[in-house]
This record gives structure tokens, C-alpha cells and sequence, in this order.
């Protein structure tokens, strides 16, 4: 998770809007989009002729001077095994001081190399004069980061949160089809990236969904393209991812409501949770709805409120107080445990 504004403001992204940051109109794009996260890439969508100076000229420049509201604002450097990884790290850490949150970390292979860019972090805000901290997401991408994911993920307390990088993990294995059935075909990897996340007390976010409708993209593919993303994010919810990576802001809309319950699941939710201490507990069948409760479900209520909270669609006072209830009973409050809650 993101802690901003001196730790008082928590942010689990839904949308994490990457782009590439050699064009200052893709940051300008980038900071009116309806995303909580936006990432400009040094890396993979910077064409070839602006590594370098060329493409950091412009991102320090565009980080320095756009308002991005209250969104989370990362960079990904070049990965740092590339001659360019150093440069684009010092341009940005030293060149915009305060001015964003969190590097997104490429290629990752082993907690080691988490703890080198977090020595390297130490060292640039020192020199650039940073008042706030740096915190990192690690892309898990390759078979050797997946198998590590969770050292990875603890391995610095600047980490925030791994991402599954689908279009390098599936060019590692050798996996031939990344667009579609991605749920058929790269299931284990996504939950072991949740679990690793979780367990680390991180948040995890989902790879990239490729087609995007374009100006010229024909009604019936568009639609088609529109239920290709839905049914991607919903079933990536479904396996606990928090949020998505997406590559055009026209994707924003349909993902963020992949990642956030809708007025009626908050009001069932809610319902639910206070019928059953109102009933006492134990397991008992939901006279208002027929479901069956029990303390776990009542957890999973709690999560699931949680994100209502992220949303704004209820007051952390409120979903205090019912986690506080359910602690007192089963000895720890979930929200804490998982960091759902600042
Ligand atoms: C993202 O970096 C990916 O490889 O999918
Ligand atoms: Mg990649």
C-alpha cells in the first residue's frame, strides 16, 4: 500500500495507468485520466531514440510542474541490468524531489536486487533532499521472481506492492497465448503473486489487458473488447488482485469498477455484517437474505468493506467499529492484519 501525506492517507490503487515518459503530453493525458496510480515508463513503451536524457528530460520536467491531484505518481526506470537503469534513477531522484511516490522496479529476480535499489534510494534522497520517502513495486515477471516473490516482497520496508507482469513472464516460460484465457492459462502465477502480496501485507495488481478500442475500432469489436477487459478484471478481483495495470485511460472506467463493490454489495455487506452481531454470532442463516454467516464471512464482509472505504463509499469511522467487534471476539482485527486499513 501507499502511505502519503506523512502517513496519514492510505492508497490501495485500483487503476495503475502506465505510459511511456518521453512525450509531455502522455503525462498531461496521464494526470486528467480517472486512475489512482499513474507509472511513466522509462522502460518498455520508450521508444529506442529517447533513452536516455531525451526521455528523462521530459519526464522530470513534466513531474515538476503537472498536478496530478491526489493520485499515486510512480516512474519505472530502465531494469537494473541496463546501462540506462542508473541515469534514469538519479534524473528522477534527483531532479523532482517530493515530487512523486514510488518507483515501479522491472525484471526483478531476487530480493537482492530489492535491497540494492532501496541502498540506492537511501543514498539519491539524501542528495536530492527528500523530505518523503520512495516506496518501490516490484514487476514479479520472470520464473525466478515468482518463485521468490514473497522474499521479494519483504525484503525492504519501502515495498508497496508487487505487480504481475504478464507479457515478460509469459516470454520467460515460453507461454505462447498472454491476451486471452489468461485465467486458464497464467492462474497460478497471478495467485501465487496474491499470496506472496498478501502475505507480505502488500497490495497486488494485475497484469495488462492488450486490446484497446481505438477511434476507428468498429461497434461490435469494441463491445467485444469491452467484455474481454470486464471479464479479465473481475476474475482477477475474484482471486484477490486489489487492482490493474492498464495502458490507455479508456480502460479506467470498466477497471475501476472491476475493483470496487458496488452500492449494493456495500449495503448487503453492511446489512449482513451488523444482522449477525445483532444475532449473536455463531453460524446462523441470514433471516433478510437466506445466506449462510459465520465469522468468516463476516471477514470477507469486512475486506470487502474495506475497499468501500478506498472507493469512498463509507467512513473508516464506521468499518472501525464493526472490525473493532469482530476483534474482540477472535483476538486480532483482519483490516490491521492485511494493512486494508491506515
Ligand atoms: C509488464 O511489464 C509485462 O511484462 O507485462
Ligand atoms: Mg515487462
Amino acid at each position: 500500500m501507499f502511505y502519503l501525506e506523512k502517513q496519514n492517507r492510505m492508497v490501495i490503487p485500483r487503476t495503475e495507468l502506465t505510459y511511456p515518459a518521453h512525450q509531455m503530453r502522455f503525462h498531461e493525458n496521464a494526470a486528467k485520466a480517472p486512475v489512482d496510480h499513474v507509472m511513466a515508463d522509462f522502460e518498455d513503451a520508450c521508444p529506442y531514440e529517447y533513452k536516455g536524457e531525451a526521455s528523462r528530460r521530459v519526464a522530470v520536467e513534466a513531474l515538476n510542474t503537472i498536478d496530478f491531484g491526489d493520485k499515486v505518481v510512480t516512474v519505472r526506470p530502465n531494469n537494473i541490468r541496463s546501462p540506462y537503469f542508473l541515469g534514469d534513477l538519479q534524473a528522477v531522484m534527483v531532479g523532482a524531489p517530493d515530487r512523486f511516490h514510488g518507483i515501479v522496479l522491472p525484471k526483478v529476480y531476487s530480493p537482492e536486487d530489492i535491497v540494492y535499489v532501496s541502498s540506492l534510494l537511501d543514498a539519491l534522497e539524501k542528495e536530492g533532499g527528500w523530505t518523503t520517502r520512495v516506496q518501490i513495486e516490484a514487476l514479479i515477471e520472470t520464473p525466478q521472481a515468482l518463485v521468490r516473490a514473497y522474499e521479494i516482497a519483504t525484503a525492504s520496508d519501502r515495498m508497496a506492492g508487487l505487480i504481475f507482469g504478464i507479457a515478460d513472464f509469459a516470454a520467460s516460460i515460453g507461454a505462447k497465448e498472454y491476451v486471452e484465457d489468461q485465467h486458464k492459462y497464467f492462474l497460478y502465477p497471478k495467485q501465487a503473486v496474491v499470496v506472496a502480496a498478501k502475505a507480505a501485507g502488500l497490495h497486488a495488481i494485475d497484469c495488462v489487458y492488450f486490446r484497446i478500442v481505438r477511434r476507428d475500432t468498429p461497434p461490435e469489436e469494441a463491445r467485444e473488447i469491452e467484455e474481454g477487459l470486464r471479464r479479465k478484471n473481475m476474475e482477477a478481483a475474484n482471486l484477490g488482485m486489489d487492482g490493474s495495470w492498464i495502458i490507455h485511460p479508456s480502460q479506467a472506467q470498466i477497471v475501476n469498477e472491476c475493483y470496487t463493490p458496488s452500492d449494493e454489495e456495500v449495503e448487503r455487506a453492511r446489512r449482513a455484517i451488523e444482522a449477525y452481531y445483532k444475532a449473536g454470532g455463531g453460524s446462523i442463516i441470514n433471516p433478510e437474505t437466506g445466506e449462510f454467516e459465520d465469522d468468516a464471512t463476516v471477514k470477507a464482509k469486512l475486506m470487502l468493506l474495506a475497499k468501500a472505504v478506498q472507493a469512498g463509499k463509507l467512513t473508516k469511522d464506521y468499518l472501525d467499529e464493526l472490525a473493532r467487534r469482530s476483534a474482540e471476539i477472535t483476538g486480532y482485527n483482519i483490516l490491521k492484519v492485511m494493512r486494508r486499513m491506515g
